[in-house]
């Protein structure tokens, strides 16, 4: 039997999954690969934290070298996160002919464009399914099942936590810094949790599918980036009340003139399949010009289903190995000869209907104010909605316009903004009606 040797590097959340899984389903990944894909070693900081783990025969260090210099170790599997060591450490790898399997979307989304020429140049394979949404096999579909597509658009929850404080906010009614505290107390959100909440987590899987689904590398300073902290619970109760959920969506479209690629807090029509999608699951909506709108949706972080990523990737390594084949499905499918740099759209050039939150003082003739500034930028208006009456505090006054551009809408609120009876900064929300 034909053996592939595996050194892991990290041993958290991932690292422990992607040990017991090849601990224990040894038999199955052979019969299904004819390859034994062999645990040798695993290396991290701190090695005495074990857990229950029976490792056998396998060796923990913590030199990282041991496992990326090592002689007796053929692919290398990253799981410990983060820019450096990891980078450092994963082109040592590829350089001494290792092939690589990463579950870090960080380092991809950031260096992906140096990374993977210098694996196709090793002769290695670099693999990544685990970055992108957890157990959804997102990069293989893009890749390969949707290979005779044109992709124009591709949109998803790309990140658990902020879909689980979202939906939490809605049905309970709660505030964001309510939730956040019990997210972080029940193990849902990092005791920092600003790469998720603030949207860079999102972010980052979000460039790398747009790169696999366009033709490009990576380039993340194209992304732009807006998290969840400014959805406030009165945001979530109107958005219900008018027929919508609010989601922090990924968005990657192009056409002839550039692509857009953003993070954002979204109004989506509660009827839609994105809407139904909640707690901590992900899902990704492909538009393919021959096969439609596709969805695949399921568990995008955790253990075991970030691991079952991992080690997929680990079987398809075997499977070409035995037959003697490297670099069969290009990193970005384009061939890395054939990917090229696309023009951004610019933010002000984006066209939509918009959700408008202002605080107003609550008297007569503000209405009137509002609408006029709206009118004189040409934004004309689907909806608007004010409750309550107070004599001391603001009220809140909710408008959804019709489709305008964004740059309309910015110049608008920031005059709103200078009038007396506005009494915060007037917040927006872009509305995806079209979603499925
Ligand atoms: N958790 C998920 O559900 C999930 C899902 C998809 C992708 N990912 C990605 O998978 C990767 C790992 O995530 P994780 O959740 O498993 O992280 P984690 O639980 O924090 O585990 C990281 C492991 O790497 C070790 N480590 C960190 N820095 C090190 C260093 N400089 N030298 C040696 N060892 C080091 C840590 O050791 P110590 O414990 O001693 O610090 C720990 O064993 C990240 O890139 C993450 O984005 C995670």
């Amino acid at each position: 039997m034909q053996e592939l040797r595996v050194g892991v590097l990290g041993f958290g959340v991932v690292g422990r999954g992607v040990v017991e899984l090849l601990l224990t389903q040894g038999a199955l990944l052979q019969q299904r690969t004819g390859v034994r894909l062999r645990l040798v070693r695993i290396a991290t900081r701190t090695p005495s934290r074990n857990g229950d783990l029976a490792l056998g025969e396998v060796e923990l260090t913590d030199d990282l070298q041991r496992v990326v210099a090592a002689e007796d170790i053929d692919v290398v599997v990253e799981v410990i996160g983060g820019l450096e060591p990891a980078r450092s450490l994963l082109e040592q790898a590829l350089r001494s002919g290792k092939h690589v399997v990463t579950a870090n979307k960080a380092l991809l989304a950031m260096h992906g464009a140096d990374l993977v020429p210098l694996a196709v140049a090793n002769r290695c394979e670099l693999m990544f399914e685990a970055a992108v949404a957890g157990a959804i096999p997102i990069i293989k579909v893009l890749r390969e099942s949707l290979a005779a597509n044109r992709i124009d658009q591709l949109y998803g929850i790309l990140n658990g936590t902020c879909n689980y404080i979202l939906t939490e906010m809605r049905e309970r009614g709660s505030s964001f810094a309510d939730v956040l505290r019990d997210a972080q107390a029940k193990g849902f959100a990092e005791a920092d949790p600003s790469f998720d909440v603030d949207g860079i987590d999102a972010a980052h899987k979000l460039v790398l599918l747009a790169a696999i689904a366009f033709g490009s590398y990576p380039d993340f300073s194209q992304v732009h980036i807006e998290g969840i902290r400014h959805v406030s619970d009165v945001d979530i109760q109107w958005a219900t009340e008018m027929g919508y959920r609010i989601k922090l969506l990924g968005i990657a479209k192009q056409d002839a003139e550039g692509v857009e690629l953003r993070v954002q807090p979204t109004l989506v029509p509660v009827s839609s399949m994105v809407a139904s999608v909640e707690g901590v699951y992900n899902a990704v909506f492909v538009r393919g010009h021959a096969a439609g709108t596709t969805m695949y949706h399921g568990r995008g972080a955790g253990e075991r289903p970030t691991a079952s990523a991992v080690v997929a990737d680990l079987v398809e390594i075997a499977r070409n190995w035995r037959v003697g084949c490297v670099g069969r499905v290009a990193a970005f499918s384009c061939l890395s000869e054939n990917l090229r740099a696309f023009p951004v759209r610019a933010t002000d050039e984006w066209r939509g209907e918009y959700y408008l939150r202002l605080a107003v003082a609550d008297r007569p003739g503000v209405l009137a104010e509002v609408t006029r500034v709206l009118a004189e930028h040409q934004i004309s208006l689907d909806a608007i909605h004010q409750k309550g009456r107070s004599a001391v505090a603001a009220v809140p006054l909710i408008m959804v316009t019709h489709a305008t551009t964004e740059r309309q809408i910015r110049l608008a609120l920031r005059e709103i903004e200078g009038l007396d009876a506005v009494q915060e900064t007037p917040r927006f929300i872009r509305i995806e009606p079209s979603v499925v």
